[in-house]
Order: structure tokens, then sequence, then C-alpha cells
């Protein structure tokens, strides 16, 4: 298993979301260090700050998209919602229980989570941001 990484062909060609991304990609990372040694017991509270990250990346994303006049940022804010609701549930199911989480399975799914949705539509932002 590998840890993310950002590389420039992720860049949506704003320094902003840029640079929330790699943070983001950091706390994926960091997340799964504490879910895969539940005796660190850090695995809550680092989904947790991830989850807050995420809410607080995805608000500015949204505000960044509406000023350059991305057509589709209500869509793109109802991805975003079902997002969060995946991985609070996922956090509350670890919390509950950590062993009800494994730790590669919560990998796998928050690294395609973010990963897929950067690549499928954080960038088609793109366009807009760099004409504006
Ligand atoms: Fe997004
Ligand atoms: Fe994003």
């Amino acid at each position: 298993m590998s840890y993310l990484e950002w590389t420039p062909n992720l860049s949506v060609g704003s320094d902003t979301i840029d640079s929330q991304h790699k943070k983001l990609i950091e706390m994926v990372n960091r997340a799964f260090e504490g879910v895969r040694d539940p005796s660190l017991n850090k695995g809550g509270a680092l989904l947790a700050e991830l989850l807050d990250y995420t809410r607080f990346h995805f608000a500015e994303e949204e505000k960044v998209m509406k000023a350059v006049g991305f057509p589709d940022t209500d869509a793109h804010r109802r991805l975003h919602h079902d997002l969060v609701r995946q991985v609070t549930d996922m956090q509350r199911r670890y919390v509950a229980d950590p062993a009800a989480v494994p730790a590669a399975d919560a990998f796998k799914f928050l690294s395609d989570w973010l990963m897929r949705h950067i690549v499928a539509e954080d960038m088609r932002m793109q366009p807009y941001v760099l004409v504006g």
C-alpha cells in the first residue's frame, strides 16, 4: 500500500485549492496511519480532523467555483454533501468499533474518494479558474 501523493497533474489551476488538496492528501495518509494501529488510539480523532478540514475545503472550493462562474456548482455541492455523509458514517462506525473498519478498507475508501473526486470532478473547474 503506498501513500497518496500530490502531483502537478492534479492542479486545478488555483493555488488555494491545490494547497488544500495537498493538505487533504497528507491528512488521509495520517488518518491511515492512525487507523492502522488502533493501539495508538488516534484513528477516531484523525478521521474527525480530516472531516473538519474536508468541510472547510468544500466550502472554500464552492466559493471559488461560484467566483469563477463554474456552471455546475450546485451539482458539485451535492457531491460534496454525499462524500461528507459517507465519511461521517465511516468515522462513526470506527469510533463505535475500530475492528469494524479495517485500515486497508478505510484507506482505500478515503483515497479513492479523494483522488477520484479531484481528478473527475474538481478538475472540471480548471478552465474557468485559468480564464478568470
Ligand atoms: Fe470538490
Ligand atoms: Fe476539492
